[in-house]
């Protein structure tokens, strides 16, 4: 793709071209526009590109993550009111809260994930690796529909204590949720398959029957149901709403950081990947992977009050209260300033790695040790069974929105 500055104005994150390749973009942003205001995106939202701007913007507590709504900016006030109860739900998830309320949420929903151990869960999520991969046919099959799009919804139902074989529906439900979050354009017909979902999704959560289940084997839907912190306990629907973020944030997420990574790891020589065998290795490993294959994008936030933004190559950033910012991650993970070889993936890099995969901040994302994990060990194994595992070329079928960047499809076989 050839990008130019004059075809910025039509970036989107449902464009073809720029879920096919976006660092180019990037790089060109970083260089020569890092701080944009795009017209199109939400009724005009500023976008950064560069590390420095997106490590303190994320901290910046004169943003605010109330940004349920964000998506829905483009219908009118009274159309709206048909995704008010989607919204609800949307409106309790303690990722879009600020101040006290975040820290009192986050803190409430951490005490229901106490019992969740890297070793309590290492069994677990290798015994749902091992599962998937007994199935597949090692001379061919697509990595995505046989075992990264199965395996996150196996493993979040499993710590939230439903069932596991849920995962079809629960990859369908989530998945309309985040094409909602990670798009800059939905038609109201996909508004509409969102709502139904959200309900379908919450209607699971709320059923007795799941409450009975994961009562009976102590899961975390059950935990965010008891614990109380201070005197303070969620309501029912701030449970489900809680449960339902948890799936949303980590299904399509941990999906395509698998997808992604194997397909970078099919351009490494072999001996660099036994680098992923190691147990001194395998977590510089990881932490490069999650560097350069980031499957979440940006991050979103709104400015709480009108101020003056001076960024990293002194544009001034004029924000209204209300507007919203994306702060591109995947494009600060590539960032030359911080990062050598920005563009490369460098297995042995050594730690710390400090990329913006999973933010900064009071709102760095709650699920970084099972992500970790659960990328250890699905790679780990896939490459013990297959150390020759290919990807043959191939047109690779991309995720439709940026914000969720990944194949839905990849033939692999197992070499040899
Ligand atoms: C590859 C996988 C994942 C990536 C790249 C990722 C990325 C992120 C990022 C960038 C944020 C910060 C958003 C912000 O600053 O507003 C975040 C927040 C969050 N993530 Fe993740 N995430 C992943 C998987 C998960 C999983 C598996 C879970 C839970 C099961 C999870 C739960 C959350 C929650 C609850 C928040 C909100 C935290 C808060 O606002 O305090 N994420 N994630």
């Amino acid at each position: 793709m050839s990008i130019d500055l004059v075809s910025i104005e039509e970036f989107s994150h449902n464009h073809v071209e720029y879920i096919e390749d976006p660092f180019s973009f990037y790089a060109l942003m970083r260089e020569r526009r890092p701080a944009h205001l795009s017209g199109k995106i939400f009724g005009g939202t500023w976008l950064m590109f560069r590390y420095a701007d997106c490590a303190r913007l994320m901290k910046d507590e004169r943003l605010s993550n109330a940004r349920s709504a964000v998506p829905l900016r483009f219908l009118p006030d009274e159309q709206r009111e048909e995704f008010a109860d989607m919204l609800d739900i949307y409106r309790r998830w303690l990722a879009f809260h600020d101040g006290a309320e975040h820290t009192r949420n986050r803190r409430q929903a951490n005490r229901g994930y106490v019992p969740f151990t890297d070793a309590y869960l290492e069994p677990r999520i290798q015994g749902l690796v091992d599962r998937l991969l007994d199935r597949v046919d090692p001379a061919g099959f697509d990595l995505l529909s046989e075992f990264a799009f199965p395996l996150p919804a196996m493993v979040i139902a499993d710590v939230l204590g439903v069932p596991v074989e849920a995962h079809t529906e629960l990859n369908r439900w989530t998945d309309d949720i985040a094409h909602l979050f990670g798009s800059t354009s939905v038609p109201v017909a996909h508004l509409r398959r969102t709502r139904e979902s959200t309900r379908q999704l919450a209607a699971f959560l709320a059923s007795e029957e799941n409450a009975r289940r994961s009562r009976a084997v102590g899961g975390l839907l059950h935990q965010l149901r008891e614990i109380e912190v201070r005197g303070h306990r969620f309501t029912e629907r701030d449970v489900v709403a809680q449960a339902a973020l948890l799936l949303f944030a980590g299904v399509a997420s941990i999906r395509y950081l698998i997808g992604n990574s194997v397909h970078a790891l099919a351009g490494v020589p072999t001996d660099q990947r036994d680098l992923l065998q190691h147990p001194e290795t395998v977590g510089p490993a990881v932490e490069e992977l999650l560097r350069v294959c980031t499957p979440v994008s940006f991050v979103g936030r709104i400015a709480a009050e009108d101020f003056e933004y001076t960024a990293s190559d002194g544009t001034v950033v004029p924000l209204r209260k209300g507007q919203p910012l994306l702060l591109y991650v995947a494009s600060a993970n590539r960032d030359p300033e911080v990062f050598d070889r920005a563009d490369e993936l460098v297995l042995d890099r050594p730690l710390p790695n400090p990329h913006l995969t999973f933010g900064i901040g009071r709102h760095l994302c709650f699920g970084d040790p099972l992500v970790r994990q659960t990328t250890r060990i699905a790679l780990t194994s896939l490459y013990r069974r297959w150390p020759e595992l290919c990807v043959p070329p191939q047109e690779p079928n991309w995720n439709n929105n940026l914000g969720f960047h990944g194949f839905t499809s990849l033939h692999v076989n197992g070499g040899g």
